[in-house]
């Protein structure tokens, strides 16, 4: 893979997280993220107006942070990268606003990257992971399989048709009293309790890249009701966990097979859930195929995969204008 040479910034404000990271190739040389997860815990879930609020509070001490830790002074910038599509407008905006604001002042090349593209190169910033390869993405906005065939050539194959994997971990931690965010908060109540004492639908039946959470989501509404004080809310945790993951990991491992792919990795916050990367881990090795996942950091949202594609993009000589725009969906999302 081809870098930008020196130090790129990349900048994240799509959604709950204020991230901000500087990379030199793919060395990271900072990569600061302030979570929102406590502001919005409450509602269980994000509250667009709120987010935005909390990223223009957060932006320049993220900044000066990295900055500091990286040892990088502004001034020394080769380039700048920002998420500018999808997410929620005002949260992109902040970012995108203070990334125009910086390149202006600073005569630096600018980027808008796009935030499901920083997920599906982000394995590139542990190893030189070979093309073609079958990438899962599995976020809190986006579950999807794509064929990833080079830079900018993503094969879209499947992906969900109602929730994402994240947001059904969300939403039944929910259900469940479990808190937000409800990825890590299942994992650690599952840990506790038996997977198999509920029985559960993961969804779309036979021969389909396709995923469907509702279904599932709503189960679990009807066992926490039913149920009642006689839940197991641990083994609740456990078995729509199993499920869930067990469900993804199939889909995968069928593509990995049918599009003959020698590779898998695996992106976004759920990749951090360990029941997955075990799953996916045995049906690999099974199949005599490996596996790359990133570690914990940069599965959740983070500045660092951004910069990372900005830096390979102005790299082969695009670039952003100043008036560059913030858009809630991409060609990657389908939308
Ligand atoms: O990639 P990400 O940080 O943000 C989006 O681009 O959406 O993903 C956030 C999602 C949340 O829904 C969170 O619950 C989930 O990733 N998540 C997990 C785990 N850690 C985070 N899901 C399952 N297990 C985890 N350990
Ligand atoms: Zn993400």
């Amino acid at each position: 893979m081809e870098y930008l040479e020196g130090s790129v910034l990349g900048i994240e404000t799509s959604c709950d997280e204020t991230s901000v990271a500087i990379i030199d190739g793919r060395k990271i040389l900072s990569n600061i993220v302030c979570s929102q997860a406590d502001l919005h815990q409450k509602w269980g879930g994000i509250v667009p107006e709120s987010a935005s609020r909390k990223h223009v509070e957060n932006f320049l001490p993220t900044l000066e942070e990295a900055l500091t830790v990286s040892g990088v002074r502004l001034d020394e910038l080769s380039g700048i990268g920002v998420t500018n599509r999808p997410g929620l407008i005002g949260a992109l905006s902040v970012g995108v606003s203070a990334a125009r604001s910086l390149a202006l002042c600073l005569d630096c090349p600018l980027l808008g990257v796009d935030h499901l593209e920083g997920h599906l190169l982000s394995p590139f910033l542990v190893e030189d992971v070979r093309f073609p390869h079958v990438c899962l993405l599995v976020s809190g906005g986006h579950t999807a399989l794509y064929i990833v065939e080079g830079v900018g050539e993503y094969r879209k194959i499947g992906g969900t048709l109602d929730d994402a994997a994240g947001e059904a971990f969300d939403k039944t931690a929910r259900v469940l009293g479990l808190g937000y965010p409800g990825g890590p908060a299942i994992e650690r109540a599952g840990m506790e309790g038996d997977s198999r004492r509920y029985v559960l639908s993961g969804g779309l039946v036979g021969d389909t890249y396709d995923f469907s959470f509702s279904g599932l989501k709503t189960a679990m509404l009807y066992l926490a009701r039913d149920e009642g004080e006689r839940l197991d809310v641990a083994s609740a945790a456990a078995s729509f966990e199993e499920t869930i993951t067990s469900v993804l990991a199939r889909r995968s491992l069928r593509a990995l097979e049918a599009f003959d792919c020698e590779l898998l990795t695996v992106v976004g916050g759920v990749a951090a859930n360990r029941r997955l990367r075990h799953k996916l881990e045995e049906g690999l090795e099974h199949l005599g195929r490996k596996l790359v996942a990133v570690p914990q950091v940069l599965c959740t949202d983070n500045a660092a995969m951004i910069a990372h594609v900005a830096s390979i993009r102005l790299a082969r000589g695009e670039r952003s204008g100043i008036e560059m725009d913030t858009f809630a969906t991409s060609e990657l999302s389908g939308g």
